[in-house]
């Protein structure tokens, strides 16, 4: 960067398995910000669930989870191999796990419950306090931090994103379905974009970035040319 803005906060929302994550990270890594996955955070929600018999047999006992997220306590720490931040839960590192297909086909579930949404939101909030953070979700742009100095609305086609996650989770040594990936894609598409609260919205002054055709590179000189817009 050939100027250095005031410490701002950029929220990024979208579409699963759009490069958020990616996108995030790679910004923040530029700007020597901090980057948070807030999809990790409800990923390890549920991943408690189903280790504590709140979530099985395709049921999330809702009662049963709200009762458990007092114990649940979630962290991130650098890891330096992936140049991001793994989740930690309960002092354990559970990144890989939270990644399952058994997880990708409850979160939407775990993510439609208030008091999961108000834990989460609260602790989301508790760490943009000192701004320079770039943080990817549903909702940052719309409730978590609705006075972002910069919000993006990420997209792409549906075959590209289940492209993209067959590729991810084949990477980190999984058997994916590339059927059962983009119904998981569809059915949490439509679960983000109809639940009652905090629904996948763009924000009115949000940037729209359809990556379907664009390398990482081109999103960054997009993004780049916006911030130094931005600071100056
Ligand atoms: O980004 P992801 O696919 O890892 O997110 C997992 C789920 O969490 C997704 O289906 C929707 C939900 N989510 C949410 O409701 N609000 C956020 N800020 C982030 C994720």
């Amino acid at each position: 960067m050939s100027c250095q803005p005031k410490k701002i906060i950029i929220a990024i929302d979208g579409y699963s398995a759009c490069g958020k994550s990616t996108f995030a990270r790679e910004i923040a890594a530029r700007l020597g910000y901090i980057f948070i996955d807030t999809g990790a955070m409800y990923r390890a929600v549920t991943l408690y669930g189903l280790r504590h018999g709140a979530i099985r047999d395709d049921r999330v006992d809702e009662t049963a989870l709200v009762a458990l997220l007092p114990e649940v306590n979630i962290t991130f720490a650098f890891n330096p191999d992936r140049g991001a931040s793994d989740v930690i839960l309960n002092g354990e590192n559970v990144e890989t796990q939270i990644r399952s297909l058994e997880v990708s086909d409850y979160v939407s579930r775990v993510s439609q419950i208030a008091a999961v949404r108000q834990k989460l939101v609260d602790m989301q909030q508790r760490m943009g306090e000192q701004k320079g953070v770039v943080m990817d979700g549903r909702d940052i742009g719309t409730v978590v931090f609705p006075n972002a100095e910069l919000k993006i609305f990420m997209t792409a086609d549906p075959e590209v994103r289940a492209q993209r996650r067959y590729a991810e989770l084949k990477a980190k040594g999984q058997q994916p379905s590339l059927e059962e990936i983009a119904a998981n894609l569809r059915e949490r598409d439509y679960a983000d974009e109809h639940r009652a609260i905090s629904p996948l919205r763009q924000a009115p002054d949000a940037r729209v970035l359809d990556n379907s055709r664009m390398s990482v590179a081109q999103q960054m000189d997009w993004v780049m040319d916006l911030i130094e817009k931005l600071c100056r």
